[in-house]
C-alpha cells in the first residue's frame, strides 16, 4: 500500500527567456500515462475540495495560478503541502486521502489523472478509507 513517502513533488521542466516561461509536461516527466485533465477555478477561498482517495487513479496536482494547500494522508500520517509554483506538480499515488483548502483568490488547480472518471474507484468515506489501508 502507498504511504505519504510515495507522494512527491515533481519538477516540471521549463524554458525561460525574456518573453516569459514555457513549462513542458512530457511522457518522461510523469510516472503514468495521462487519461484525463481537469481543473478547478473560481474556487471560493473558504472552499474545501477533495476529501477522497482513489483505488486506481494516480494524480498530479499543479497550482497553475495562485496557491492552495493539499493535505495528504495515508491513514497513519498526514502532511500539509503548499502548492504555489506552476512548474511543480504534486504526485499522489493510489490509496492516499487528499483534501485541498486555503485557495488564494484567482487560483487554478490543474489535475492530471491516470484514469477516466469513474465514481466506482473513489473512496469518499474516511472510515472506509482508513479500514482499506490497514
Ligand atoms: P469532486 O470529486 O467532488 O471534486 P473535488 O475532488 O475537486 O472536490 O467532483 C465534483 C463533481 O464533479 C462530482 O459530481 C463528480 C464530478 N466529476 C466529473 O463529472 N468528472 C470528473 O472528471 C471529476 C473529477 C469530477
Amino acid at each position: 500500500m502507498n504511504t505519504i513517502e510515495n507522494v512527491k513533488i515533481i519538477e516540471i521542466p521549463k524554458v525561460h527567456d525574456e518573453r516569459g516561461i514555457l513549462a513542458v509536461i512530457e511522457k518522461e516527466t510523469i510516472p503514468f500515462d495521462i487519461k484525463r485533465v481537469y481543473y478547478l477555478y473560481d474556487v471560493p477561498s473558504d472552499s474545501f475540495r477533495g476529501g477522497h482517495a482513489h483505488k486506481e487513479q494516480q494524480s498530479i496536482i499543479i497550482a497553475l495560478s495562485g496557491s492552495f494547500e493539499v493535505i495528504v494522508d495515508d491513514g497513519k500520517t498526514k502532511k500539509r503541502i503548499m502548492l504555489n509554483k506552476p512548474n511543480q506538480g504534486l504526485y499522489i499515488p493510489t490509496h492516499i486521502w487528499r483534501e485541498i483548502d486555503n485557495f488564494s483568490s484567482g487560483s487554478v488547480c490543474l489535475v492530471l489523472a491516470s484514469t477516466e472518471y469513474s465514481e466506482d474507484e473513489y473512496i469518499r468515506d474516511y472510515e472506509e478509507f482508513s479500514l482499506s489501508v490497514r
